[in-house]
């Protein structure tokens, strides 16, 4: 396995490659659910590139860009375990040059970015987009790997690469969960004990709202009263019912609608996402 740092390298090592190449983004720290992403790139491609960058434009002002954990060799023991080919991981300059606050972006539009997370993280999802087709370009990925966690990331990435015709699969992976059902991340990392206790919350609400609907509730502000009444112990940003082909919000569960909560634990005010459907 190479570890790459910079993008001259990287593109004499891609050119060398033969095969299909499979892409996982990362921001690093690594835990199962990356690699259940990088573990079906594995299989599906010859070759797998793991890219770790901490994306300082994905950041809004005040989030956590500083202290995001960067954990490289630990990460590289990870993917080498894998049979990851390549990682990728950029120093910041290296990306983006000197001034990084006078880049060529792409913008999703408003419709996909003015609810759920691009509501409170402004200019979020233009940074995610950017980086996300700068990694295309660099490695000429046949396949990107993107996790179900992030849904509203999945889906503007999807429409990125509709809308702009870019020359790769996007394959959806589904949420990895700890025995306990909180979704993993890296910023779980943050929470100390009673944190993670209260973290448990967001999955049991979603897990209660599919069995609501098991029973044949599917009015959502019914199953909001009661998703808000299980996560009292939280501060909720927001709890959201969306067709998942077309994140428009919708007021009746059926078999496309998908829930999604963002939240923040009491203590380390640590914000946290999870979603599910609904339908069965
Ligand atoms: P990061 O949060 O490191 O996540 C990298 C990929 O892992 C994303 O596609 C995410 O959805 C997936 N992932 C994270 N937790 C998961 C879980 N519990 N189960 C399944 N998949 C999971 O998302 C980003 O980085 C960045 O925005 C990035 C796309 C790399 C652009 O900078």
């Amino acid at each position: 396995m190479k570890i790459i740092d910079n993008i001259k390298e990287l593109k004499e090592e891609i050119k060398k490659l033969s095969g299909s190449v499979g892409l996982v983004p990362t921001m690093g720290a690594l835990h199962n659910g990356h690699l259940s992403l990088i573990k079906k790139s594995v299989e599906e491609n010859d070759k797998t590139i793991v890219s770790i960058f901490v994306n300082p434009i994905q950041f809004c002002a005040g989030e956590d860009l500083d202290k995001y954990p960067r954990t490289l060799e630990k990460d590289a023991q990870l993917c080498e375990n894998a049979g990851v080919d390549i990682i990728f991981a950029p120093k910041v300059s290296e990306m983006y040059g000197q001034d990084k606050n006078n880049l060529t972006l792409i913008c999703p539009p408003y419709d996909a970015v003015d609810k759920l997370c691009g509501k409170s993280r402004q200019g979020h999802f233009d940074g995610v987009c950017s980086v996300v087709a700068k990694l295309f370009n660099l490695t000429k990925a046949n396949r990107a790997y993107f996790g179900q966690k992030d849904a509203q990331q999945l889906f503007i990435i999807q429409k990125m690469v509709k809308d702009l015709d870019f020359d790769i699969e996007i394959i959806p992976c589904p949420i990895v969960r700890e025995e306990d059902n909180l979704a993993l991340s890296s910023r779980n990392q943050y929470l100390d004990e009673q944190d993670r206790l209260d973290a448990l919350s967001i999955s049991k609400a979603l897990f209660e709202a599919k069995k609501l609907v098991k029973m044949g509730v599917l009015d959502t502000k019914k199953i909001i009263d009661n998703s808000l009444e299980i996560m009292k112990n939280l501060d909720v940003e927001y709890i959201e019912f969306v067709d998942m082909n077309t994140f428009e919000f919708t007021e009746t569960v059926d078999k496309n609608t998908l829930a999604l909560v963002a939240a923040r634990v009491q203590n380390s005010k640590t914000r946290l996402i999870d979603n599910m459907v609904l339908w069965d």
